[in-house]
């Protein structure tokens, strides 16, 4: 089992998108993929098309069997779930006080039901990016191509170092270029920092801003269902190919 998680700095800049995305990829490729809703924004379950109004998941029932859902695309789901303020409060004390919550979870599953776990976790620091880097074995720091972005790396970097020392089975911290104009002079520069900056830390493959991404969305499905020869999806797909050849459990 891998034990993959999104993460970023800076807020919207797609790790929800394309945790669902590359999940599903994965699953494409035959292999038995969970992915984790570990954001209170509940934002997941859009895009693989679940019921809003289901309220269970993973503040109320944990990570087992139980609370693992079948999503229309393949990919196994654990969304954060629906809950009030109080509920919250005590989960996050909880997380606080057991930096292993997500972490023991997931070990506590069947060792062959998944080939991969997706964590999907809210931008910048938190308890849930804490209990994501001590559970994963792999982080990919989704970012943009802008100036902000870039800016931003530094103390992410800081964060994964600081959660993973001494990990034998943690494998890196990834950057994956998101939301990539076609052209733009900026956008250029931008990557041509991260090159000379982070050269072995960049996926081999950006991904590219599609207007499809969102209409995928308005759909309840993720771009890959949605349109599997566009732009992102090609992108998406050579990502997930990336992971595979250099992850295969
Ligand atoms: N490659 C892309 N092309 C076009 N639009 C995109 C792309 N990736 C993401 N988006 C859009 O950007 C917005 C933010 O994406 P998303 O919610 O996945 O970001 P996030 O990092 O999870 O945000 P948050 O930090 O709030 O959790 C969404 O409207 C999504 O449709
Ligand atoms: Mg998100």
């Amino acid at each position: 089992m891998h034990i993959i998680a999104f993460i970023s700095g800076k807020g919207g800049v797609g790790k929800t998108t394309l945790a669902a995305n590359v999940a599903s990829a994965l699953s494409q490729r035959k292999k038995k993929v969970l992915l984790i809703d570990l954001d209170p924004q509940n934002a997941q379950r859009f895009h693989l098309g679940m019921d809003p109004d289901e309220i269970a998941g993973l503040v109320r029932e944990g990570i087992a069997a139980s609370s693992i859902f079948d999503s229309p695309y393949g990919v196994s789901f654990i969304p954060f779930g629906r809950v009030t303020e109080p509920e919250l409060e005590d989960f996050e004390s909880q997380l606080k006080a057991n930096p292993r919550w997500v972490s023991d979870g997931i070990q506590s599953l069947s060792a062959d039901a998944f080939d991969y776990v997706v964590l999907d976790t809210p931008p910048g620091p938190s308890v849930y990016l804490h209990q994501a880097l001590v559970a994963a074995n792999r982080a990919l720091v989704v970012i943009l191509a802008d100036a902000a972005s870039f800016a931003t790396i530094g103390k992410i970097s800081a964060l994964v170092q600081e959660y993973t020392v001494d990990r034998a089975d943690f494998f890196g911290m990834y950057l994956l270029i998101n939301q990539m104009p076609v052209n733009g002079k900026l956008g250029h520069q931008v990557r041509t920092a991260l090159y000379a900056n982070y050269a072995s830390q960049l996926v081999p493959v950006a991904i590219h801003r599609d207007a499809r991404v969102a209409q995928a969305l308005a759909y309840e499905r993720p771009v890959l269902h949605y349109e599997p020869g566009c732009k992102a999806s090609l992108d998406i797909q050579y990502v997930a190919d990336w992971l595979l050849n250099s992850t295969d459990p």
